[in-house]
């Protein structure tokens, strides 16, 4: 079954021939070799090449691939498992945001008692590629979450982490008793790194109740703290490399930490689980 609409006319839009996905109205979509589509109009687009590069995906998969924030994969998991109750054990999960794939891969592929098949989208299709290209089981495209082209109430279940987030639009896509999960940076995520290039170490802060809460419940927050420990330049590089610190920080400022053979980081994360 496909949850996607066009993004043209918002017609249901159904696998077709081998490798395209057609809407009644005609509009056609080809399949990427990785077997992903791109269903971002031109006219959506605020740049050639909106989201994040080939590079900070790469950065990302590196870093998250060594495993350090599998703590917080598990917590996710222990959370869909207490705190969430579907009607079905066959439920839709879609990652808003999802970059190169790792955490709804991680966090709801094997969830006992449920069987979950997962659809992401990021608007940056390098990240879209790379998580088509590994993650061969779920089904992924290019969009924004501004604008998704999903159908109403298709969604059971919507991961978000460290992405932007869009609640009339998870409202609009999530089913009567879906629920969304939103990750976001707790006040002390990554402090060391800051206070290594800063001055002043600023605490994070979101406003992603005030905004969520304005379409759903807030049911529970879970906060996941843990500290890592990185014994070498190179898991140290890999961490820098997937922060924003790393593109926006002149290249003197970094060297104190990218010379660094050992740190321990503060790992700080808000789990947020919204309801209908
Ligand atoms: C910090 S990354 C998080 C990626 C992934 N969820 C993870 O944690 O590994 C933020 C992601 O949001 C994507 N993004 C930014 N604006 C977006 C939009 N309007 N619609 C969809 N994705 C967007 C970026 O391309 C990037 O992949
Ligand atoms: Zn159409």
């Amino acid at each position: 079954m496909s949850i996607l609409i066009c993004p043209y006319c918002q017609g249901s839009l159904v696998p077709s021939e081998e490798r395209t996905y057609v809407c009644e109205n005609k509009h056609s979509f080809d399949l990427a070799k990785q077997g992903y589509l791109n269903l971002l109009p031109v006219n959506q687009k605020k740049s050639k090449d909106p989201g994040d590069n080939q590079m900070m995906v790469t950065a990302r998969r590196e870093f998250l691939e060594l495993g350090f924030y599998d703590p917080l994969i598990e917590c996710i998991k222990s959370l869909v498992e207490t705190k969430l109750s579907f009607s079905a054990s066959n439920i839709i999960a879609f990652d808003a945001g999802c970059g190169e794939g790792y955490y709804s891969q991680k966090a709801l592929n094997e969830l006992p008692g449920l069987n979950t098949k997962i659809w992401g989208t990021d608007i940056s299709k390098y990240a879209v590629k790379n998580a088509a290209g590994k993650y061969k089981n779920n089904f992924y495209f290019v969009s924004s979450i501004y604008n998704l082209p999903v159908a109403k109430a298709s969604v059971d279940l919507i991961l978000s982490v460290f992405s932007p987030v869009m609640e009339e639009e998870f409202k609009r896509i999530l089913s009567a008793q879906g629920y969304a999960i939103v990750v976001s940076p707790a006040p002390n995520h990554l402090r060391e790194i800051a206070e290594l290039i800063y001055e002043n170490f600023r605490p994070h802060t979101t406003n992603i109740l005030e905004k969520m809460s304005a379409s759903f419940r807030h049911l529970h927050r879970e906060n996941s703290s843990f500290r890592i420990e990185m014994h070498s330049a190179e898991e140290v590089l890999s961490l820098v490399k997937m922060t924003p610190y790393y593109w926006s920080t002149a290249e003197e400022r970094l060297e104190n930490i990218t010379k660094k053979t050992e740190l321990s980081v503060s790992c700080d994360f808000n789990i947020d689980i919204f309801g209908q």
